[in-house]
C-alpha cells in the first residue's frame, strides 16, 4: 500500500539544515543594458555562478517543463511553484480549460449546469482578466465561453473586464477591449444581449491576493455588484482610451461602468444572475470568490448582497474547497515535497512577505492553504507595503524576509528554510529600470543575509528561481534586437520571460563528493523537488522528476 514514508540516501546524511531560496523573477538572459540582473551589483549570485559548474547551472522554467500548453508560454510562480514543491509536471490550468473547451466537455460539467439555471430569467456575468498573457487568464478561452454560453441559452450575457498590462505590453488593453467588442456586437447581431459593463486595473481593481489589500476587491464589487464607480462611460473602449489619456496605465486603470443613455449602469449583478469568473489561475480570484460565495463576511461592506449562481472557471483552493462551483476541474496536485518532508520528520520553516507569501506555502503545497502538521511547520508572512508601486519602494522587505530566515537557521528548530524574495519579479512588473536594477541588488544582499547563517550552522543552501522577468525589460523582435514604438522609443516588457532560470547548490554541509549530474541536460524546475529531498537525506518518490545532483567518491 501507499506509504509517506521516503526510502534513505544512500549516500547523503539526515539533519542537515537547508536553505531554499527562490528568488522570483529572476532568469538568466544574455547581458546587455536591459538585463538588470546583469546591470545590478549582485556579487552573491555572480560569486555562486563563478564558484564551481557542477554547482550551478540552469533549468528550464517555462512552457510544457512547467505544465504550460505550449513552448510560447512564458513561466509564471503559480506553475513555478508548483513544480518546484511537488517535484513532478502536472497539465496546468490554462492547459486544462484548453482540452475542456476543444472537447466541449466544460459545457456538459457540473459547474456550467449549476450556473445555466440563471439562463432562463437572469444575466450570465463574466468577470476576468482580459489578456492574452496566458498567465491569469486567455482571451481566447473567454471568447470560446462567450460562443458556449450564448450556443446554450445565454441571452443576456454582461462582461466585467480587468486590463492587463503586466503580463502584456502596457497599451494592449485597447486592442482587447476593441476585439472583445466585437464578439459581443456579434453575439447582438443574433439577438443576444451582450455588452460590457464594467471594468479597471488589475492591479487597482479585484485581482489582488494573499489578502493584500481587501480594497482592491471592494472597488471591483462597487463596479461589477452594485454598478458604481467613480467614471461612467457609455462604451469601454472610449473608458480605457479616456483613462489612459489621463495618466493611468493598463495596470492601474481606476474602476469605471458602462451606463446606459439615461446615465443608469447597464450590468450590475442582482438576484436570479449567474457569475463566472474566468480566471484560471488561483491566487488572485481567491478574495473575489470569498465575497462572491461567503454568506459570512466581513472584510468590507457588501452593500447588498444578491443571490447568485457562481462558478469558477476553476477551483481556486483546494482546501477551502473555493468556490463550490466550477467550470473544470483543478490540477490535482498531491503528494508534494512538503508533505512528505513533514511526514519524515523534517521541520519547515517558510517565509516571504505578503504579495508572495502564497507563493512559498500555498502554490508550494499544491494550491492548499494552511499547515499540513503545525507541530512541524512554521509559515511566516511580514506585511508587505500598502497602496504603492514597488518601483517607488524597490528593496520591498527583502532584509525582513533574509533575518527571519537567518534567525530560523540559527535557532536550529527547523531542517528546512525557505523563503521566496520578491523584488526582482514585483519591481520588475512595473516596467521601471532603474528601480528594477535596485531590487535585484537588494535581492542578492538578502541572499547574503541567507548564506551566511547556512555558514554559521554548517548547513547547505539551494537558491533558484521560479521564472525569469528582470533579466529582459525590453520587448524584442525575432533575431533579439529591442522593438521600438511609432515614436521610436523602445517598448518596455513588463511581463516574464521564457529564459531558464539558476540553480546553485554549497554550504558546508554538502558533501564535497555532491555535484549536479550531466546526464539530466533538459532538467527543469520539477527536479528540484527531488535534489532537495536528496540534500534531507532521502531519497525522493520514484514518480518524481529526477534529482539534479548525484554524490561521487572523492
Ligand atoms: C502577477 O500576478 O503579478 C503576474 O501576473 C504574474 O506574476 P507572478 O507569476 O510572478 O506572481
Ligand atoms: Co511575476
Amino acid at each position: 500500500g501507499f506509504s509517506w514514508k521516503l526510502a534513505d540516501h544512500p549516500k547523503l546524511p539526515k539533519g542537515k539544515t537547508v536553505a531554499v531560496v527562490v528568488l522570483d523573477g529572476w532568469g538568466e538572459a544574455k547581458p546587455d543594458q536591459y538585463n538588470c540582473i546583469h546591470i545590478a551589483e549582485t556579487p552573491v549570485m555572480d560569486s555562486l555562478k563563478k564558484g564551481a559548474t557542477e554547482k550551478w547551472r540552469l533549468v528550464r522554467a517555462h512552457g510544457t517543463a512547467v505544465g504550460l500548453p505550449t513552448e510560447d508560454d512564458m513561466g509564471n510562480s503559480e506553475v513555478g511553484h508548483n513544480a518546484l514543491g511537488a517535484g513532478r509536471i502536472f497539465a496546468q490550468g490554462a492547459k486544462l480549460v484548453d482540452l475542456a473547451l476543444a472537447s466541449g466537455k466544460i459545457f456538459d460539467g457540473e459547474g456550467f449546469n449549476y450556473v445555466k439555471e440563471c439562463f432562463a430569467l437572469g444575466t450570465l456575468h463574466l468577470i476576468g482578466l482580459l489578456s492574452d498573457g496566458g498567465v491569469h487568464s486567455r482571451l481566447d478561452q473567454l471568447q470560446l465561453l462567450l460562443k458556449g454560453a450564448s450556443e446554450r441559452g445565454a441571452k443576456r450575457i454582461r462582461l466585467h473586464v480587468l486590463t492587463d498590462g503586466r503580463d502584456v505590453l502596457d497599451g494592449s488593453s485597447v486592442g482587447f477591449v476593441e476585439t472583445i467588442e466585437k464578439d459581443l456586437a456579434e453575439l447582438r447581431s443574433k439577438g443576444i444581449d451582450a455588452q460590457i459593463a464594467s471594468g479597471g486595473g488589475r492591479m487597482y481593481v479585484t485581482m489582488d491576493r494573499y489578502e493584500n489589500d481587501w480594497n482592491v476587491i471592494k472597488r471591483g464589487w462597487d463596479a461589477q455588484v452594485l454598478g458604481e464607480a467613480p467614471h461612467k462611460f457609455k462604451s469601454a473602449v472610449e473608458a480605457v482610451k479616456t483613462l489612459r489619456a489621463a495618466g493611468a496605465n493598463d495596470q492601474y486603470l481606476p474602476p469605471f461602468v458602462i451606463v446606459d443613455d439615461s446615465g443608469k449602469a447597464v450590468g450590475p449583478i442582482v438576484d436570479g444572475d449567474g457569475v463566472v469568473t474566468f480566471n484560471f489561475r488561483a491566487d488572485r480570484m481567491v478574495m473575489i470568490a470569498k465575497s462572491l460565495e461567503y454568506a459570512d463576511f466581513d472584510k468590507f461592506d457588501r452593500v447588498r448582497v444578491p443571490k447568485i449562481r457562481y462558478a469558477g472557471l476553476l477551483q481556486y483552493d483546494g482546501e477551502l474547497k473555493l468556490p463550490t462551483h466550477y467550470l473544470v476541474s483543478p490540477p490535482e496536485i498531491d503528494r508534494t515535497s512538503g508533505e512528505y518532508l513533514v511526514h519524515n520528520g523534517v521541520r519547515t520553516f517558510a517565509c516571504s512577505e505578503t504579495v508572495k507569501f502564497g507563493h512559498v506555502t500555498f502554490f508550494w503545497n499544491g494550491n492548499r492553504s494552511g499547515y499540513f502538521n503545525p507541530e512541524m511547520e512554521e509559515y511566516v508572512e511580514i506585511p508587505s507595503d500598502v497602496g504603492i508601486t514597488f518601483n517607488v519602494q524597490p528593496k520591498m522587505k527583502a532584509v525582513e524576509i533574509a533575518e527571519k530566515a537567518r534567525d530560523a537557521i540559527l535557532s536550529r528548530k527547523f531542517d528546512q528554510v525557505r523563503v521566496n524574495l520578491p523584488n526582482s519579479d514585483m519591481v520588475g512588473h512595473t516596467g521601471d529600470i532603474e528601480a528594477t536594477i535596485v531590487a535585484c541588488k537588494a535581492a542578492d544582499e538578502a541572499v547574503k543575509i541567507i548564506l551566511d547563517a547556512i555558514e554559521q550552522v554548517g548547513g547547505i543552501y539551494v537558491v533558484t528561481a521560479d521564472h525569469g522577468n528582470a533579466e529582459d525589460m525590453v520587448k524584442r523582435n525575432k533575431s533579439g534586437q529591442p522593438l521600438l514604438d511609432k515614436s521610436g522609443n523602445i517598448q518596455i516588457l513588463t511581463s516574464h520571460t521564457l529564459e531558464p532560470v539558476p540553480i546553485a547548490i554549497g554550504g558546508p554541509g554538502l558533501g564535497p563528493g555532491v555535484r549536479f549530474r550531466s546526464d539530466v541536460p533538459n532538467g527543469g524546475l520539477a527536479n528540484v523537488a527531488a535534489t532537495v529531498m536528496n540534500l534531507h537525506g532521502f531519497e525522493a518518490p520514484s514518480d518524481y522528476e529526477p534529482t539534479l545532483i548525484e554524490v561521487v567518491d572523492n
